[in-house]
């Protein structure tokens, strides 16, 4: 059975809409954990949108799971994973433009400077995860950079729509996910993935972590809604039950 990472983004996203201090992505991670959740995986990205040093800081010291910190490969964050130790690394490609990560990072194309990262954060007892569409190319390149982990993209088999073309995408995830393990990887994935579609990847034999983020988020906005009216109404109707009459002129 797969564990579960909670990405937890989307608090941070929320907070820093208003660039206020909550909702707080540190303890929402607590009441993940209490929850049950297995990890906490935060994107800390170059622009800053959502998750702050701070944060990563403050997780590093009060989480009581792992700590799975998604970052680009640049020689900056590689001096940030140093300094904070996460349980792991998972490195993902980026762009400024992106809502997301859209798509898998092409280890392909650089092998040998994806090999100096993961020699330096594997050196240093950070065990590295690549994030990459479940492509026989790309997870042959992966095993080449000797990083301990890939992370299969699910996007494109949460995106599908047509019932073959899913089969199709779950059928690359499996495929993807024993030839990985064939070649001595440990095999994550996450992405996309959601209430309907995550359990024909949790039965994935072998798969190990599923990190799972904006539709947690989005059943909490909605789970806890009503929760959060009635607090606020309790409040209101107190304060007016309260009410002092007013002076007369
Ligand atoms: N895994 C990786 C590498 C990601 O970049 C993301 C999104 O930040 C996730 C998993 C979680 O995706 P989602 O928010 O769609 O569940």
């Amino acid at each position: 059975m797969p564990t579960l990472g909670v990405n937890i983004d989307h608090v941070a996203t929320l907070r820093q809409a208003r660039r206020t201090v909550e909702p707080d992505p540190v303890a929402a991670a607590t009441l993940v954990e209490l929850a049950g959740a297995d990890g906490i995986t935060v994107h800390l990205r170059e622009d800053r949108r959502h998750i702050q040093d701070r944060d990563v800081h403050l997780l590093r010291q009060t989480l009581r799971t792992h700590l799975n910190l998604e970052m680009a490969a640049t020689d900056d964050m590689v001096a940030i994973a140093l300094a904070v130790k996460p349980d792991y690394v998972t490195l993902v490609p980026e762009r400024r433009e992106e809502v997301t990560t859209e798509g898998g990072l092409d280890v392909l194309a650089q092998v040998d400077r994806l090999q100096g990262v993961v020699a330096t954060l594997q050196g240093a007892d950070i065990p590295v995860s690549l994030f990459i569409d479940p492509s026989p190319l790309q997870i042959e390149a992966a095993a080449r950079t000797q990083a301990a982990y890939i992370e299969l993209h699910t996007g494109a088999y949460a995106e599908a729509r047509r019932p073959d073309d899913r089969d199709r995408q779950l059928q690359a995830l499996i495929q993807g996910t024993s030839l990985a393990q064939g070649l001595g990887l440990r095999v994550n994935a996450g992405h996309g993935l959601t209430y309907w579609n995550t359990h024909a990847v949790a039965s994935i034999a072998g798969m190990e972590e599923l990190n799972i983020g904006h539709s947690i988020i989005s059943r909490a906005v909605l789970v806890g809604l009503e929760r959060a009216v009635m607090d606020m109404k309790q409040i209101i109707t107190q304060a007016s039950c309260q009410q002092q009459p007013q002076a007369s002129a």
